[in-house]
């Protein structure tokens, strides 16, 4: 995928360092909107996965308008919105948020979401009213480019596919105060070459547990996030009493267990590291379209250890009820 990117970056005339963070507002949040990195030059042999059919080359895996469907049988038959777009030069949703609407920890799992949630929010980045904290976060930009693009008949057709898929967890929260060494790279995290560990200190990091599947956008990859010591009990406390006198807690709006409400999107299971990107869009006015009036007082006050805290909670939490 970084090697998709680098042309792309370049083609918009946004030059990023391909190494090094770019650059957000908040220094202490910077660690929430890794790079692009590099990608090693990859040949033409065909890469396949356990209990798939499918054969295909790196370059077909990484087709923009032709999203690679690895387990057909995993979800129900998609719109043809969702997985090929038939303009070449554009992309189908899948090729970013996967046939399954989980997501990547680059942009967002849509299963489940109301779909008027969807729509909403697809209109609010077509407006321009919901952007990035870093505008020079990629892959936020590119979501704003599909918004403009998308027909409406697509978009309507792909909002009632993904909102009837059900949800899945984006990721298994450690609490850790070292872990192993990590690189930025292709918008996520990968273990350093070299190996080794390093101090976590206050930065969430969520990472594929197989890289190479990750970049084959297999929908079945797991993924870790390794949050502060102490982070996610300090995060129940703080959405149980957010706001003057506990007005903002956050299970008022987004429901019992934080699983939605209404068109109040769920927030339990959702990447953490996703969490903390709009919280900080929030708090900065960059997200101001939609519904964002009711959550822009609730973000105004929060600091980088907050945001870190709520979401290492937040993320924790089961996706659906106890039966
Ligand atoms: C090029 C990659 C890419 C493609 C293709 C893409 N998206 Fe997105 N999408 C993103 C990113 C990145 C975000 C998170 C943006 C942010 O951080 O604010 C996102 C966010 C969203 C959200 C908001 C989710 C939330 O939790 O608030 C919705 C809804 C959405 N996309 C729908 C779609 C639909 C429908 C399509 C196809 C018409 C699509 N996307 C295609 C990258 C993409
Ligand atoms: C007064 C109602 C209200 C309260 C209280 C509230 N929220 Fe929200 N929140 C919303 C609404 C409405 C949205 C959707 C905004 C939009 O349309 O852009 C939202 C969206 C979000 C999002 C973006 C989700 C996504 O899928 O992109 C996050 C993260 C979030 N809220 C976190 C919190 C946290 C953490 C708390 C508690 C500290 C909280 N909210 C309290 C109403 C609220």
């Amino acid at each position: 995928m970084r090697q998709m990117w680098r042309p792309l970056l370049l083609g918009a005339g946004l030059l990023l360092p391909v190494t090094g963070f770019a650059s957000v507002a908040d220094r202490a949040l910077e660690w929430a909107f890794p790079p692009p990195g590099e990608q090693p030059v990859r040949g033409t042999e065909v890469h396949s996965l356990p209990g798939s059919a499918l054969q295909l080359t790196w370059a077909q895996v990484h087709t923009r308008s032709h999203v690679p469907d690895w387990y057909p049988a995993g979800h129900p038959a998609a719109p043809e919105a969702v997985l090929v777009n038939r303009d070449a030069k554009e992309y189908a949703c899948g090729y970013c948020h996967l046939a399954t609407g989980q997501g990547r920890p680059e942009n967002a799992g849509i299963a489940g979401l109301p779909r008027a949630y969807i729509l909403e929010q697809v209109a609010a980045f077509r407006d321009g009213t919901r952007g990035g904290a870093d505008p020079d976060f990629y892959p936020v930009e590119a979501m704003r480019g599909v918004a403009h693009a998308v027909r409406e008949d697509d978009l309507a057709a792909a909002a009632d596919y993904f909102s009837a898929l059900p949800r899945t967890p984006a990721a298994k929260v450690i609490e850790a105060s070292t872990i192993r060494r990590v690189i930025g790279t292709g918008f996520s995290y990968a273990p350093a070459p070299g190996g080794g560990t390093e101090p976590l200190g206050q930065r969430i990091i969520e990472m594929p547990e197989d890289v190479e599947r990750f970049e084959l956008r297999d929908p079945t990859v797991r993924y870790t996030a390794w949050v502060p010591k102490g982070s996610i009990a300090r995060g129940q406390r703080l959405a149980a009493r957010w706001g003057p006198s506990g007005a903002y807690a956050c299970a008022g709006c987004h429901g019992t267990g934080y699983r939605g409400a209404g068109a109040v999107p769920p927030l339990a299971g959702k990447s953490p590291t996703g969490i903390v990107r709009q919280l900080a869009a929030f708090r900065i006015g960059a997200r101001h379209g939609g519904q964002a009036d009711l959550m822009r007082p609730v973000a105004a006050e929060m600091t980088a250890g907050d945001m870190i805290a709520l979401a290492a909670f937040l993320a924790a939490q089961p996706v659906s009820a106890a039966p």
